[in-house]
């Protein structure tokens, strides 16, 4: 069985990242989307709200999970006994960073491969980060997020500022 795991901060997920959980997919039996609980970077959602986001907007696609992980992802490989990495590359600017994180991780353990799947064109400047700028101004994100959770990062956003 061909197991496949997309990992991220999913901070929230963006359309960017559904078109690489859809196509990424097909090319395998299981999909691994795993959220990583990240202590360097102070996440704006809560893992529980990241992992009820992907859910929503993944939906019922049989062969898709949604798991978390702390720690090195090597290591939550081998607990789910996958051996392929896959990531979204949006431009030349992400290369030099996913170069180093899929030779790192290779060195760490060498059966671990890390594959890489062109984001489509018109998600090439999409980030969570920038999905996050627009929501915190009240700008429109309804193109760059998946429609079933757009509502729930207004409501995040707009609690956070009156607080
Ligand atoms: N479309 C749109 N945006 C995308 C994207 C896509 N296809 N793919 C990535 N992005 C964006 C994200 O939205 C995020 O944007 P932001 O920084 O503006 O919020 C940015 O790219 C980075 O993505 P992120 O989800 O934070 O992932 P990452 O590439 O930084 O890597 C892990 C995260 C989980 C893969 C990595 O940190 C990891 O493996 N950590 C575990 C510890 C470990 O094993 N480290 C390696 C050895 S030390």
């Amino acid at each position: 069985m061909r197991v496949l795991v997309y990992p991220g901060s999913f901070d929230p997920v963006t359309n960017g990242h559904m078109d690489i959980i859809e196509r990424a997919s097909k090319i395998c039996d299981k999909l691994i989307v795993a959220v990583l609980v990240n202590h360097s970077k102070t996440a704006a959602f809560t893992m529980e709200e990241r992992i009820m986001m992907l859910k929503k907007a993944i939906g019922d696609r049989k062969n898709i999970e949604v798991h978390s992980f702390s720690g090195l992802l090597v290591d939550f490989m081998k607990s789910v006994n996958a051996k392929t990495i896959i990531k979204g590359l949006r431009a030349v600017s992400d290369f030099e960073y996913e170069m180093q994180m899929a030779l790192l991780n290779r060195n760490l353990d060498n059966e671990i491969d890390t594959l890489f799947m062109m984001t489509s064109i018109n998600n090439c400047f999409l980030s969570s980060s920038v999905v996050r700028e627009l929501a915190r101004i009240g700008a429109g994100i309804e193109d760059y997020v998946p429609h079933s959770i757009a509502p729930f990062i207004y409501e995040k956003f707009k609690k956070a500022g009156a607080e």
